[in-house]
């Protein structure tokens, strides 16, 4: 007999889209092509998470240590995101996005600041997708930021040190209103986190795959899709109390 429950979707995906620089030099073309057949293959993601009910998804678009890669590939880069951010943002409002930066937006140029600034602004009553765009990200300076303003709280008298406990520090972390990613999915054959989510991803699914991100389809995430609905989650419980608790009725 069929299993009557409907499939597990994760609320909350986060994607590693790695593998852009090898397609394109598997093409032998430059990087930068790469790059845009990545953008391509993150607007095909976003479909898939509309089209499968994936209430948020957050992508690494660009880690605090990619500034560190060669000037023409930075530059490149940015000229892409301030296409992206001009040629997408209609198409966001019409699909009821709402679209969210991460990291350290300060070290971007004055135009693609105001231009995040003005997505967020237009987007932020939409409720279809959460779509968070971790651009100069690391999660370690995520960390860092969450301490530094618990620690002015305390300075200004507003906290006391004994109140900060788990729920208090992870609600100055970034995405504090989301759930913790449930699924984080890494392309490109690499398995390591390179400074992602680190506080969110605590008890987060992992699936590799070797695929380069801009040949990522519909089908292979669902195959990621399907493996997690596999797996149980334990939250550092036993099996059975975990299967207690997923299995109360509503
Ligand atoms: C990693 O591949 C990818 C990046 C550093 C950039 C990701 C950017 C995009 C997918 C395009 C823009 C996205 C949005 C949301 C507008 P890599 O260059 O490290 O690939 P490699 O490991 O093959 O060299």
């Amino acid at each position: 007999m069929a299993d009557p429950s409907p499939p597990r979707i994760p609320q909350h995906l986060a994607v590693i889209m790695d593998g852009n620089g090898r397609w394109a030099q598997k093409r032998r073309r430059p990087r930068l092509l790469g790059h845009r057949a990545g953008a391509n293959a993150a607007n095909r993601c976003i479909d898939f998470c509309l089209a499968r009910g994936i209430n948020a998804l957050t992508l690494y678009a660009f880690s605090s240590e990619n500034w560190g890669r060669p000037d023409d590939e930075v530059n490149g880069l940015m000229k892409l995101f301030l296409q992206a951010l001009e040629s997408e943002l209609a198409s966001m409002i019409a699909r009821g996005i709402r679209v969210r930066f991460i990291g350290e937006r300060e070290r971007f140029n004055d135009a693609i600041q105001e231009r995040m600034r003005v997505a967020e602004e237009r987007t932020q009553h939409l409720a279809k997708l959460n779509l968070n765009v971790a651009a100069s990200y690391g999660g370690r300076g995520d960390v860092v930021h969450a301490a530094k303003k618990l620690a002015t709280l305390v300075q200004s008298g507003d906290l006391r040190v004994d109140q900060i406990d788990e729920s208090v520090f992870g609600r100055h972390v970034e995405l504090a209103d989301l759930p913790d990613p449930d699924l984080m999915i890494r392309t490109g054959g690499d398995q390591r986190i390179s400074n992602f989510l680190l506080w969110q991803s605590a008890y987060t699914e992992f699936w590799f795959t070797d695929a380069l991100w801009p040949d990522v389809d519909d089908k292979l995430l669902d195959q990621a899709l399907s493996d997690y609905a596999n797996r149980e989650r334990r939250f550092g419980l036993t099996g059975e109390q975990a299967r207690e608790l997923t299995e109360q009725p509503a």
